[in-house]
């Protein structure tokens, strides 16, 4: 099978790792990957973005299997280009992937499913949004409606804060996905993130993960894309992901169905869980990163058949066949990250690591600068590892961040904390 993944992150590196470790993968090329990528698959340079431009690569090598890493192709409708022209696609289309593309979307879908989430408003103007937040009070969620780079959520924890949130979202401060802004009641609880494969009807959960947001440690500081993760996620104990998939996923998946927008791909549950209960923060219609590192940690090869399967329509004859072990990843970011840093710096004492089924350094940012591993991005490095106890992952990850030698990187030293204390 010729396999192509589309994206350049860890995400990508976790995916290709996986894919290229089955025996049915012949041949595998990421567009447009990184360094890490390349050193186990063809890179390849176009515009992932442009529907034909993909077809077309995708015709002349002959490729048999495209995986869609990112959430922008996916909204731009490149996995429906490529199912009209008879390829199979793994990820949603672009009028299902508006889960993840629009808010108030997935609050009407949530609300006519009857699946637990927050209370909310949707606005178009400042002065309506204004007199909601006057007449529910603080805390409360302002977020802008489109896809804003995981940026466009503000939890106020005033009503003035509200109040100039809403002004910078209809001021522009987010562009075209501000012009509407969704207004949600503030909800309280653990966060974890459910990850479940969907065919168009038949849907198969394939792990759990919690990942940490805040750039510093004990969770402080400015919100960041994750700066680390770890699975399976404790809180979600078996019978709150049953409550997850009846009460949330599958009914939501059945709307999705019955309104002529079958969703196919995996899609990624943000859950709030309190007393026992699970409600829906958020959909996103691809993994997440860095959590789709620590999944792929630990489905190993079998992630490529479940994919195909939930591409192919296959999923109610799949199964996961599950290890009773723990993965966590640690992200290794530029100093100065969330806000500005430097590129170009050299990485060294990546080659020393022994890199097997236990432990693995994906890249998430980095380029080759004449023969040196370079720092390319904010995100930079995701040490992952394996173990039989959460422990052991944590123990096997931080003694090879440990051993990297980069001036202008830092790393959390309390990842997974919540779980471990
Ligand atoms: P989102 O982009 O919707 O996932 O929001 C980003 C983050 O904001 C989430 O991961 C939560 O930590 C937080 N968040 C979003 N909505 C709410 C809410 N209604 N109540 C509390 N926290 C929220
Ligand atoms: N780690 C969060 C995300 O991928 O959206």
């Amino acid at each position: 099978m010729n396999i192509l993944i589309l994206g350049s992150g860890g995400r990508e590196h976790a995916l290709a790792w996986a894919v290229k470790q089955n025996p049915k993968c012949d041949r595998l090329i990421v567009a447009p990957g990184n360094a890490g990528i390349a050193q186990i698959a063809e890179c390849a340079a176009f515009d992932i973005e442009n529907g034909s431009a993909v077809v077309q690569f995708a015709e002349e090598n002959a490729i048999d299997f495209i995986i869609i890493g990112p959430e922008a192709p996916l909204a731009a409708g490149v996995a429906d280009r490529l199912r009209e022209a008879g390829l199979l696609v793994f990820g949603p289309s672009e009028a299902a992937a508006k889960l993840e593309a629009s808010k108030r979307f997935t609050k009407e879908i949530c609300a006519a499913a009857q699946a637990p989430t927050a209370a909310y408003g949707h606005f178009t103007d400042a002065s309506a949004a204004k007199a909601h937040v006057r007449e529910h009070g603080a805390p409360i969620v302002v977020k802008a409606d489109g896809l804003a780079a995981g940026k466009g959520v503000i939890i106020a924890m005033s009503e003035d804060e509200a109040v100039a949130a809403i002004d910078d979202m209809f001021g522009g401060a987010f562009g075209g996905a501000g012009a509407e802004v969704v207004i949600e009641e503030f909800m309280d609880g653990e966060e974890a993130s459910l990850f479940v494969l969907v065919d168009g009807e038949d849907v198969l959960a394939i792990g759990s993960a919690q990942d940490h947001k805040r750039v510093g440690e004990g969770d402080t500081g400015p919100n960041t894309g994750g700066m680390g993760a770890y699975s399976p996620a404790p809180v979600l104990t078996a019978d709150i992901e049953a409550k997850a998939m009846e009460e949330i996923v599958k009914p939501t998946m059945r709307l999705m169905a019955e309104r002529g927008m079958p969703y196919q791909g995996v899609l990624y549950a943000g859950l709030m869980i309190k007393d026992g209960q699970p409600r829906l923060v958020e959909y996103n219609v691809r993994f997440g990163d860095p959590e789709c590192q620590v999944l792929m940690m630990r489905l190993g090869a079998q992630a490529l058949d479940l994919m195909q399967a939930a591409a192919e329509g296959s999923l109610a004859q799949a199964r996961v066949n599950w290890a009773d072990d723990h993965a966590m990843t640690v992200v290794l970011a530029a100093n100065g990250y969330p806000g500005a840093y430097q590129k170009g710096s050299e990485i060294k004492g990546l080659s020393a690591l022994a890199e097997d089924s236990m432990h693995m350094v994906f890249h998430a940012g980095t380029k080759l600068e004449n023969g040196q591993i370079c720092a390319a991005g904010g995100r930079v490095l995701n040490v992952t590892a394996r173990g039989e106890s959460l422990q052991t992952a944590r123990d096997r990850a931080y003694a090879m961040a440990d051993s990297i030698d980069w001036e202008d990187g830092f790393y959390r030293r309390d990842i997974g904390w919540r779980a471990l204390d």
